[in-house]
């Protein structure tokens, strides 16, 4: 069976979700976390350190943004030292903030730093898989020739390719006919990702990753390997575990928050869910919260029971 993978989604595919979405639903090959953005100090952060500690049994790949090697060579050793034999190089968030630091997508109108990064990378880390997630250019879907040609020359252990471009943020629709080209162009172990939504999806005959698909059906992997789709009881349990996960780690505000930003997504597994959505932006209270997410759990049709 093909590979299947849980993108990153920082604020969303947390330490907490991956451990219950597992635990619920299972089904994914690697989770991968959130990025996490090494820098001069030479120490994670709090939040970042909460996503790569005792991640054991999973499979979890910890993301790194980065535009200086020294920053991505230490990261990857103290990484390394932690026990992670695979990091993946964010090589595609359009975020003002991070391109104009010359990360994640501000890479991909510099091809002389990408190359020198990886360059870097893979010298002074022989023993270390690392994978990328790219997408496939800055301001145009021209810039992919020249960027693949980069990626082809070195070991990379998996290109995750999003086939779109920075300028598009996560709008219009991921190409996938430059992937299929991104195929016949390259012999690096390839990765799909974008816009995968449902469990007959062509392209879960090759290794992908997900993110959105996978947190608005959190059972999709299952339902893609010939399983059952998520039942109402499994949903009650993933976001009763998240909200009681959150709240406990975090207090209940910031629980609050995280539950709204994750319904984003998962309302849209339930007909009807607009006015619900509502009621549950005006909560101020994670036991409001409760109240609506309950009412939606019993009281909405799922769209994959019709
Ligand atoms: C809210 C949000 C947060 C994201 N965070 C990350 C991240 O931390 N690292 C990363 O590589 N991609 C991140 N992405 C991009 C996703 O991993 C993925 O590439 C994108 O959503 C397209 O795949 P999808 O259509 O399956 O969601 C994020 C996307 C969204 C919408």
């Amino acid at each position: 069976m093909a590979k299947r993978y849980a993108a990153p989604m920082e604020g969303l595919t947390t330490w907490l979700w991956r451990r219950v979405h597992a635990e619920i639903f299972g089904g994914t090959d690697k989770y991968f976390t959130p990025f996490l953005s090494p820098n001069d100090n030479c120490a994670f952060q709090r939040k970042e350190l909460r996503e790569i500690e005792d991640t054991a049994p999973l499979r979890v790949v910890p993301q790194i943004m980065a535009a200086r090697a020294e920053h991505l060579i230490w990261a990857s050793r103290e990484l390394g030292q932690r026990g992670y034999e695979e990091i993946n190089l964010n090589v595609g968030c359009p975020s003002g903030t991070v391109t104009a630091k010359h990360k994640g997508a501000g890479l991909l109108c510099r091809c002389d730093e990408l190359d020198a990064l990886l360059d870097a990378a893979f010298t002074a880390l022989p023993a270390m898989r690392l994978s990328v997630k790219t997408r496939v250019g800055y301001a145009s879907y021209d810039e992919w020739q020249a960027l693949l040609a980069i990626y082809n020359r070195y070991p990379i252990h998996e290109l995750i390719v999003h086939p779109r471009i920075r300028k598009e943020f996560y709008t219009g629709e991921a190409r996938r006919s430059v992937f299929a080209w991104t195929r016949e162009h390259t012999d690096l172990p390839l990765v799909y990702n974008g816009d995968v939504a449902s469990a007959q999806d062509p392209a879960f005959a090759e290794p992908v990753m997900v993110g959105r698909g996978l947190l608005r059906d959190p059972a999709l992997f299952r339902r893609a390997g010939g399983g059952a789709p998520a039942s109402r009881a499994e949903l009650n349990a993933y976001v009763t575990a998240l909200a009681d996960g959150y709240e406990a780690a975090l207090g209940a505000d910031a629980a609050l928050h995280k539950m709204w930003e994750l319904w984003v997504y998962l309302i849209e597994a339930f007909r009807g869910g607009e006015p619900y959505m509502k009621a549950m932006r005006k909560c101020r209270t994670l036991s409001a919260y409760r109240g609506v997410a309950g009412a939606v759990l019993r009281e909405l049709p799922l769209v994959w029971q019709e």
